[in-house]
């Protein structure tokens, strides 16, 4: 198993943000909020129904181990790290950064969610800044690419106002039936953050990502 220690020293901070690794206490913390909602239920954002598995005796658990087990299975040709996300001190949600072949490709993707109550204040577009401020100026990513599906209409004008252009659509079936999913993606000469970012703690784990840092003092 890889030594993955050096994540839990990175940190990502904006002008309201905090984004780190949970404690498994944090972990369970943050499945208690999916329980209480994370979107409408005749709603499915996600390309995996998850969280239609809410209320189900075993949920709080899988979800722990969900995150758990890609730190456990984590290498530096396949890694999927999902932050979580603090406002003022309060979780509100999480942000996933995952590459394959990052040394090869640098290309990163992202996935997220906040708590209902935590949504349509800018939160969505500032969390995705900051992992793709970690992505280009701490990785050295040359292109991220997110997906929305068919009627995320919160998921793509985060992509959009980030200036994210279309790449291709396929197709997902999180409840049987084929959803429209687009690819979205910028590239790092297209970038510019919203909001400032720090980022810290970033040089131990680049051995993890496979990464090189481009950070300016
Ligand atoms: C997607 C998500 C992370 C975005 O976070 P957020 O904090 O709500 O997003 P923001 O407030 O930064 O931006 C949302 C934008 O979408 C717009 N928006 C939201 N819902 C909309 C709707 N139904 N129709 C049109 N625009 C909508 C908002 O107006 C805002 O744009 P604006 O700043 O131009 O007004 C969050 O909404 C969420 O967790 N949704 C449920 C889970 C999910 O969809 N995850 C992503 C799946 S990959």
């Amino acid at each position: 198993m890889t030594d993955v220690s050096p994540l839990y020293g990175l940190r990502l901070r904006t002008p309201r943000l905090e984004l780190r690794l949970g404690s498994r206490e944090e972990l369970v913390e943050l499945a208690r909020l999916a329980e209480r909602g994370v979107h409408p239920p005749e709603e499915m954002p996600f390309a995996i129904a998850w969280t239609d598995r809410v209320g189900e005796p075993e949920f709080v658990d899988e979800f722990v181990a969900w995150h758990e087990g890609h730190l456990e299975s984590w290498s530096p040709e396949r890694w999927t790290l999902n932050l979580l996300v603090w406002v003022g001190g309060e979780l509100a949600g999480t942000q996933g950064l995952l590459a394959e072949q990052f040394a090869e490709r640098q290309v990163v993707s992202t996935g997220s969610w906040l708590g209902l109550e935590h949504q349509g204040r800018g939160i969505g577009t500032e969390m995705r800044a900051a992992v793709v401020e970690l992505a280009f100026r701490g990785l050295g990513a040359r292109r991220a690419e997110s997906s929305w599906l068919d009627g995320n209409e919160a998921s793509r004008r985060v992509s959009e106002k980030l200036g994210y252009v279309g790449l291709a659509t396929r197709t997902q079936s999180p409840r049987g039936e084929p959803v429209a999913d687009h690819v979205v993606a910028i590239e790092r000469r297209d970038w510019r953050s919203p909001v400032a970012v720090e980022i810290a703690g970033v040089e131990p784990c680049l051995p993890l990502f496979d990464g090189r840092a481009s950070l300016q003092a």
